[in-house]
């Protein structure tokens, strides 16, 4: 099959397009997916370059990067699916889910969860994500095995490029705000409105009757964050972050979405109000952050971190992206075989929502 893989960890040129690579073969309750489309994310630079794992866990390479998958299974009659990037270990108490002994089977069907209402898989200490720090492959080939259970059934009402922008930054986009209280009323501010996790949470919030603030770095960006919704915008070439975050909200914001790391982190404890709440999902700019300790417990912040969303949080965000009509935007679409480029200009920070393959 056609596929984009890596040999080795390291620049985006260690990305290599084949039109002979392996076919995958489905094993015990796995099925294959004829991929449609791929969404790119951060995460797929991450995996490529070799930086993820604070376990020190390599993975298997030759490596498919890919997370954001959306195809056809012949395994349902050629139904269109997504899938869900979570794999876990399936014993553990976060992997169990108590509703498994509580609700009946039809009941479990008609709630589309498979009974996992109440399971934390993301807390599984070996959680791991198909296409990006795992021995699975993803999306950027033709096809990929994948467990059955990954697999999620298409809405009519949802579109395949819209699919293909939700299991990763728009997932963990909703699993910060539910996590952390996002409702009307509640201010709250996101970095970068142009990334997935910050177009994510400015469209997520808003539809939550949340008031956005957000940060750009260019005008175009400016323009794109404001056709976005957001409440209220910060260019952060040319403006403090925290004096424009007091002008509106003087006491200090109530939830702030980091995805951003070491150049926010101080940021964004200023940022907040007293006992307000930090959502931390990224190191875009560093691992190493600098916290002001003090101004830390004495507001009293609560901070939180996050790893994707669990199965029933990523049906449940389908339901409500289609329920409230939101329409993430697509920056540009690339060909499998230019599958570097689109790296490249993620990398390079030129994109304004989200880039995907199409195969
Ligand atoms: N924990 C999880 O499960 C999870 C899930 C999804 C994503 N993530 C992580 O979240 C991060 C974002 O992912 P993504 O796919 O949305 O990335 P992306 O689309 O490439 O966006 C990166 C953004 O970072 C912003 N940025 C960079 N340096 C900044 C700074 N000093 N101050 C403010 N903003 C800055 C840029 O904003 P400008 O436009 O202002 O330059 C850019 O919009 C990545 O680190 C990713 O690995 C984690
Ligand atoms: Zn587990």
């Amino acid at each position: 099959m056609k596929a984009v893989a890596f040999f080795e960890h390291g620049s985006v040129d260690v990305l290599q397009y084949h039109e002979d690579f392996p076919d995958p073969v489905a094993g015990k309750n796995e099925v294959i997916i004829d991929i449609k489309y791929c969404g790119i994310n951060h995460l797929d630079i991450w995996t490529r370059q070799g930086i993820v794992a604070e376990t020190g866990k390599k993975i298997r390479l030759p490596h498919i990067c890919g997370c954001d998958i959306v195809g056809t299974t012949t395994a349902i009659n050629g139904q269109r699916v997504m899938i869900y990037p979570g794999v876990s270990c399936g014993k553990c108490q976060y992997c169990i889910s108590s509703s498994n002994r509580t609700t009946t089977r039809r009941s479990r069907r008609r709630n589309n969860n498979n009974g996992n209402d109440n399971k934390r898989e993301n807390l599984c200490s070996q959680f791991a994500i198909i296409g990006g720090w795992s021995d699975y492959n993803g999306g950027y080939a033709e096809r990929v095995a994948v467990p059955e259970k990954n697999v999620i059934r298409l809405p009519s009402a949802l579109k395949d490029e819209t699919a293909a922008t939700l299991a990763v930054s728009y997932l963990t986009a909703w699993n910060m705000l539910q996590t952390n209280g996002a409702s009307r009323n509640k201010k709250i501010l996101v970095y970068g409105a142009s990334s997935g996790v910050g177009m994510a949470t400015i469209q997520l919030a808003k539809a939550l009757g949340a008031t956005v603030i957000t940060t750009v770095s260019d005008n175009s960006k400016h323009g794109f964050a404001k056709k976005l919704g957001a409440h209220h915008i910060i260019d952060r070439t040319r403006q403090d972050i925290v004096e424009e975050v007091k002008k509106i909200v003087p006491a200090g914001v109530d939830i702030v979405i980091d995805h951003v790391g070491a150049a926010t982190w101080a940021t964004s404890i200023a940022a907040l109000r007293q006992g307000g709440r930090m959502a931390v999902c990224g190191t875009t700019s560093g691992n190493e952050a600098t916290v002001p300790v003090r101004m830390f417990y004495t507001k009293q912040i609560i901070m939180v971190g996050s790893l994707l969303g669990t199965r029933a949080q990523l049906q449940e965000l389908i339901n409500f992206v289609i329920r409230k009509k939101i329409q993430p935007v697509i920056d540009s679409v690339f060909t499998l075989q230019d599958a570097k480029e689109a790296q490249k200009k993620m990398e390079a920070g030129l994109h304004a929502g989200k880039i995907l393959l199409r195969l």
